[in-house]
């Protein structure tokens, strides 16, 4: 900045020098010819140019600033200086015009300024007189019509001599907010100032003053009284005698009560901003008789009610804000938002009346960061034009009648978290571009019709934070990934009108009620149904038939009861089948055995009970299975020997295979499905295991991974010998049972073992000494 300053002073130094040159030969060239200004104006002015020092920081809040005055010389004339105007035939100063000048310093009441009887306009805004006193000379301006104090670090009281400028057609004291008013002072000025035209008064404190005080100014075009902590209710008007106010600014007050009706009596009103109050009750209906209205704040109250439908229809109306209120009504399509300045934060008109389509020009609130919208009957499609609120990051659309298609322009929203469009009628397909937005966080499309996309195959939306009901798929789709949400609410059983489908994973989500019946049977193609970790209840529907695809069923982590479908029987094909942590209640479900493809049986946490009989079933023995869990139930008698004896999975190595395996990986790479945030592969399997005493998830099951877990049962007698066939068993956990006998030596054969638990029964260890 200094450098600035610096340059800046060597600028004005060097024009000085420049314009001293210019000046003295035009005088010289000029000498006959008398000065127009008189010598004593002309010497009040340069006396009162004495008092200032000149600072860049004085009129910083100015576009353009310069020191007007540097200019003024002795023996020039007055009249051709900066700043200065003269009447034209006898050479009266009658303007100063020392606006954004850099002046810095206080001007005391005995100024020379005020020796200027002439003067007309007086604008000493945007300059820094160092808080102090606005000086009583003011109103010894007994011509004076125009003067603007603004912006220029007055301090104190308005002093009263102000009243005597009886022309005064202009005061701007805005800006100000080290001054106050006093209601007296008021009232003298007003009595006093019959022909103001125009008063802005913003940030000046009127704390004391009341509104009421400003009646009976008849004249009056303008009236800004923005932020002047006045207070109280809003007074009738009609008693006002203000018919030719044209602008009307009583913002960001403390007003309370309702909007006068009698404002319709403000028949020039064109600007009315009653924004940031506390004003309740309805928008007066009568405020559509101000057919000259352009420009409407009323955001930041508590109104409520429906917005006239007359008032949106005024002709003239161009701006509008209404933000946070509880208003209602009928946004019609005429009205264009031009407004792009003040509204920077919330476009909150939820939960109002709001019939139509969004005005396209709602795109031109550019600032907007958060757009809510909701509760309303918004109807046709949504304006593309809203993402030219570049700023917005928090957009709700949601229970309105939106139709058409989401626009594609919603992918170009790149700061959006939140985008909410539940509950409307959209359709098309959802935009792969939203997969770009990198901070979006919930996005909730539920209840529209975005399902009915035609030949749409592959869905992949997990992990979103998707809110609402499932959505339903087409029946085109085949693959359908919506774990990982925050869906809720029942199934419908539409989702079984999708008979292509393939991949069914809904998981990790708060969905709830029972599963529906047909989702056994509803079409054969189905090979993962992935339900797990929801709230679903009731029985597992016993359905499925023959000829089924599923390899997959994974229910574990819901409310599920009763008995086990005996129609499993009829998924010849299933490899996977977990139903942990569930309230099922059944005995040992041998008859599985006839599934000759099962990897992976998990039953823990659940209410199965009774012994596992060795039942002989053609010789079909789990040969494949990998992954025994049987865990935390109530199942006694013996460790099933014959099991033991015929887990042909465990007994042969397959660690020789090339490529690592995994489970349950049925589907190769889908070219083409939308994609949405985590990219994802494939359906993989996944399951928790216990190991040493802490919990892991092995989200793909490696084929070589083998484990029996009976612990936590109240199985007896002695561990068989025959366990040792296992050869490849890595996680053997028989603990917090009845066993009792010896370890077998034979346990030793079991070459892959990591992890053995026995502990809590009552074996008898023997210790080998040699
Ligand atoms: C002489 O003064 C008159 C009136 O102030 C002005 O209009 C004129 O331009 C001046 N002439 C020159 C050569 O400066
Ligand atoms: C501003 O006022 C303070 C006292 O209030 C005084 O010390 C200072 O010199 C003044 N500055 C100017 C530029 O008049
Ligand atoms: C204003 O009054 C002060 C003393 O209060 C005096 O020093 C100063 O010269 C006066 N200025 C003018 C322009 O009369
Ligand atoms: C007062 O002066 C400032 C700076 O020139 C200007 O922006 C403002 O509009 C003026 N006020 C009035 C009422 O003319
Ligand atoms: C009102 O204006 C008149 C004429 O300028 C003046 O004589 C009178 O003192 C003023 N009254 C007040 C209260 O300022
Ligand atoms: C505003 O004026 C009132 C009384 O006139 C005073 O009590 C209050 O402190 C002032 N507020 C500010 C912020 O200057
Ligand atoms: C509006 O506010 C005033 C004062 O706070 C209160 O007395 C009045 O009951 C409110 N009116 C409505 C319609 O809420
Ligand atoms: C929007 O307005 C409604 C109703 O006035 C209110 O409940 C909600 O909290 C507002 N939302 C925001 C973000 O201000
Ligand atoms: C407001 O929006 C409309 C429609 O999008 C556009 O034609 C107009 O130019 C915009 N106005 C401004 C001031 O941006
Ligand atoms: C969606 O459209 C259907 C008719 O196609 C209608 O019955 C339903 O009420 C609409 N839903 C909404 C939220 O507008
Ligand atoms: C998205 O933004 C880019 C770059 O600003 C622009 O070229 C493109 O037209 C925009 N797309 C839409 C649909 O508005
Ligand atoms: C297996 O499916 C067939 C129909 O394909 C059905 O008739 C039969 O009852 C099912 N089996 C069981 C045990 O439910």
């Amino acid at each position: 900045m200094r450098w600035f300053i610096w340059l800046s002073q060597l600028f004005y130094l060097l024009l000085l020098f420049y314009s001293q040159l210019t000046s003295s030969s035009s005088s010289s060239f000029n000498s006959s010819s008398p000065l127009l200004c008189s010598q004593d104006q002309s010497s009040a002015l340069l006396q009162f140019k004495q008092l200032f020092s000149l600072s860049e920081i004085a009129s910083l809040d100015c576009d353009i600033s310069y020191p007007k005055m540097e200019f003024w010389k002795e023996g020039t004339d007055c009249c051709s200086w900066d700043g200065v105007t003269c009447d034209s035939v006898r050479g009266d100063v009658i303007g100063l015009d020392l606006s954004c000048s850099m002046l810095e310093s206080t001007i005391p009441s005995n100024a020379s300024l005020f020796l200027l009887p002439h003067l007309q306009r007086l604008n000493l805004a945007f300059n820094d007189f160092n808080i102090s006193q606005i000086p009583s000379g003011f109103g010894r301006f007994a011509k004076l019509r125009y003067l603007n104090l603004s912006h220029s670090l007055f301090d104190g009281q308005v002093p009263l001599e102000l009243s005597h400028l009886s022309q005064l057609s202009s005061l701007d004291l805005s800006g100000n907010f080290h001054v106050s008013f006093e209601t007296s002072v008021v009232k003298r000025l007003v009595q006093n100032l019959t022909k103001l035209r125009e008063l802005h008064l913003d940030e000046v404190n009127m704390s004391s003053v009341s509104l009421t005080s400003f009646r009976n100014l008849s004249s009056l075009a303008s009236l800004s009284l923005e932020a002047c902590k006045l207070s109280g209710s809003l007074p009738d008007l009609d008693i006002f005698g203000l018919q030719n106010l044209r602008e009307l600014n009583l913002g960001y007050n403390f007003l309370i009560g309702e909007i006068p009706s009698s404002f319709s009596n403000l028949k020039a009103l064109s600007s009315l901003s009653l924004g940031g109050n506390y004003l309740n009750g309805t928008i007066p209906l009568s405020l559509s008789n101000l057919k000259e209205l352009s420009y409407l704040d009323l955001h930041w109250n508590n109104l409520s009610g429906r917005i006239p439908s007359s008032l949106l229809n005024l002709k003239e109306l161009s701006s509008l804000i209404l933000t946070s209120n509880s208003l209602c009504g009928k946004i019609t399509s005429s009205v264009s938002i031009r407004n792009t300045q003040s509204l920077e934060n919330l476009l909150n008109l939820t939960n109002c009346f709001f019939v139509g389509p969004i005005p396209v020009s709602f795109g031109n609130l550019t600032k907007v960061t958060q757009i809510i919208l909701s509760h309303n009957y918004f109807t046709g499609q949504i304006p593309s034009s809203l993402s030219n609120m570049k700023y917005l990051n928090f957009i709700n659309l949601s229970y309105n009648k939106f139709e058409g298609s989401m626009p594609i322009s919603f992918g170009n929203l790149t700061k959006v978290t939140d985008i909410m469009l539940q509950y409307n009628n959209i359709t098309g397909q959802i935009l792969s571009s939203l997969s770009n937005l990198k901070y979006l966080n919930v996005i909730d499309l539920s209840y529209n019709k975005f399902e009915v996309v035609e030949n749409q195959q592959f869905l992949d939306l997990h992990a979103n934070l998707l809110q609402g009901n499932l959505p339903v798929p087409p029946s085109t789709m085949i693959a359908f990934f919506m774990s990982n949400n925050g869906l809720t609410g029942e199934i419908s059983s539409m989702i079984c009108n999708a008979s292509h489908l393939e991949i069914l994973d809904i998981s990790n989500n708060n969905l709830s009620g029972k599963i529906p019946q047909c989702l056994g049977n509803f079409g054969h193609h189905l090979s993962v149904m992935d339900l797990r970790m929801n709230n679903f209840h009731g029985t597992i529907p016993d359905t499925f038939e023959k000829d089924n695809s599923l390899a997959t069923i994974a229910l574990n982590g819901n409310h599920l009861e009763g008995k086990l479908p005996k129609s499993f029987v009829n998924c010849t094909n299933l490899e996977v089948l977990d139903l942990r942590n569930n309230k099922i209640n059944d005995s040992f479900p041998y008859w599985l055995e006839a599934l000759s493809e099962l990897r992976l049986l998990v039953l823990s946490n659940n209410k199965f009970h009774g012994p596992i009989r060795n039942h002989k079933n053609k010789g079909l023995f789990f040969s494949k299975l990998q992954i025994l869990d049987l865990s935390h139930n109530e199942f006694t008698g013996l460790l099933p020997r014959i099991y033991f004896e015929n887990l042909e999975a465990m007994m042969i190595s397959n660690e020789n295979a090339q490529e690592p395996q995994y489970l349950a990986q049925h589907f190769g790479n889908y070219n083409g499905y939308v994609r949405y945030r985590v990219p994802t592969g494939s359906y993989q399997d996944s399951i928790e295991v216990t190991v040493k005493w802490s919990k892991i998830e092995l989200p793909r099951i490696l084929t070589i991974f083998t484990i029996i877990d009976l612990s936590s049962n109240q199985f007896q007698g002695e561990i068989p010998h025959t366990l040792g066939r296992l050869k490849f068993l890595r996680l053997l956990n028989l603990s917090h049972n009845s066993l009792t006998g010896h370890i077998p030596s034979t346990l030793g054969n079991l070459l892959a073992l990591e992890a053995l638990d026995f502990s809590s029964n009552k074996l008898t260890v023997k210790f080998l000494c040699n």
